[in-house]
């Protein structure tokens, strides 16, 4: 066997594009880095889920069922349409949706995982310069989605109920006043169990958020709403809130999204989305372009599962039992070892994957600050808040972090907060 040649530089590297060139490292990707070295570090940044309780078993079931039929085995492997598969399009309008809005199932998508939709979206809808409002704090990957498009992310001021919609008339207020109303394209929000925040919207609130837009869709462009619904079926204490169209709010402003990594696998990468046209057509037209459609095979096995009812099985079997004892974990222990610090706030979330944590004023929680460093050398990894908030609008909280009970087992999520208690109390008498 000849050796292979050494490799040489001998010529500059490729030139890259001018987008390729401006996109910047995602900062998490860094600390999940970090937090990959070292085995030892208890990660409670990590968003992933839970990897014990990921359906092995029933994905292996269900993909056995598909192949071993030839039709539906060979329709699984084939390309399928570019919108996704149709009935798991129409499972997923009833599951979601109380309406029977007929159209409802021609105006979803499905995409490879919500975040390629998020993105799809903004692309078609958003010009560099324009102003998308969100929550303060806000999912940090859609903030990286908006800065990569030009997009000015503006955060309105919230509270433990989402944002605040007199703060968002006030934002618009504010915006028309230095000319920049018709720069307002969209409003982001997660409306149950944030991502970082753990809040959930009530409906009374979402009815105000409706009104406010319904009202600005009467004076100007019409500001689209996207609800990203991403962990709606993580709901560990009380009951459902519908969605903001079975609320009312109008279908050719609203955009709601979802998808099967919480509730499900990450892995399998499912994501929807019902989209109010043109925006529908453009995506499908844009999606085309690029995939083709996302992979067929995950969507039949989803139908599937879906449509056997094991899903909900799994969830009320597995994952909401697993994850509510891991918040219930993660809440006692920040009561037993944090609650003790002046200026220590966190609230119980009835669902996802989160609590917001906020720490005495004087310390900073920034990658880089006195507690961060603190906190790696005692062994344990947050995400800073300060990640989670847009540049302008509501100040940002530079005294909050991520806490994610999602990945680590019961003893080393309470292991975990009693660390990052003894690095407060260090940090706090270093500062
Ligand atoms: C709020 C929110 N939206 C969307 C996503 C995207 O998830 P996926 O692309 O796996 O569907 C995530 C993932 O963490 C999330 O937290």
């Amino acid at each position: 066997m000849s050796a292979l040649p050494s490799p040489r530089s001998v010529s500059a590297p490729l030139p890259l594009s001018r987008q390729a060139a401006a996109a910047p490292e995602q900062p998490i990707s860094r600390l999940m880095a970090d937090a990959l070295d070292n085995p030892k570090l208890i990660s409670l940044a990590a968003g992933f889920v839970d990897e014990r309780s990921l359906p092995r078993k029933l994905v292996q079931r269900y993909a056995g069922r598909l192949l071993d039929d030839p039709h539906s085995g060979g329709q699984a492997l084939q390309y399928g349409l570019a919108a996704g598969d149709r009935q798991l399009r129409q499972a997923i309008a009833a599951r979601y949706f109380a309406d029977r809005w007929p159209q409802r199932t021609d105006a979803m998508i499905l995409t490879t995982g919500s975040n390629q939709l998020l993105h799809l979206i903004s692309e078609c809808l958003l010009e560099p310069d324009d102003i998308v409002l969100c929550a303060a704090p806000t999912y940090f990957v859609y903030l990286a989605v908006l800065r990569d498009l030009g997009v000015r992310a503006v955060s309105v001021e919230s509270d433990e109920h989402g944002v605040c919609p007199e703060a968002l008339e006030r934002t618009l207020d504010d915006l028309s006043a230095r000319g920049l109303r018709d720069r307002v394209k969209m409003l982001y929000l997660v409306p149950y169990f944030d991502n970082p925040a753990g809040v959930t919207m009530p409906e009374h609130r979402r009815r105000a958020i409706i009104a406010a837009l319904g009202e600005q869709a009467e004076l100007a462009p019409p500001i689209a709403l996207l609800a990203d619904n991403a962990y709606r079926d993580l709901r560990y204490d009380g009951a459902d809130v519908p969605c903001f169209v079975d609320l009312g709010a109008e279908p050719d402003w609203t955009i709601e999204t979802g998808t099967f990594s919480k509730n499900l696998s990450p892995g399998l990468r499912v994501g929807w989305g019902v989209l109010p046209e043109p925006l529908h057509t453009a995506v499908l037209r844009r999606k085309s372009v690029i995939d083709f459609g996302s992979p067929h095979f995950s969507q039949c096995v989803v139908r599937d599962i879906v449509a056997d009812g094991q899903l909900d099985e799994h969830l009320q079997n597995d994952l909401l039992p697993t994850y509510r004892s891991k918040r219930d974990a993660m809440i006692d222990a920040c009561q037993r070892y944090l609650s003790r610090f002046d200026g220590v706030h966190f609230q119980q979330p009835g669902g996802g994957l989160y609590v917001w944590l906020q720490v005495p004023e004087p310390l900073g929680t920034a990658a880089g600050s006195t507690l961060w460093e603190t906190c790696v050398r005692h062994g344990v990894l947050y995400v800073p808040g300060g990640f989670c908030f847009a540049s302008e609008g509501a100040p940002v909280q530079n005294n909050t972090m991520r806490l994610s009970f999602g990945v680590q087992p019961e003893p080393r999520i309470a292991e975990g907060i009693e660390l990052l208690g003894q690095a407060i109390e260090e940090a706090l008498r270093r500062v």
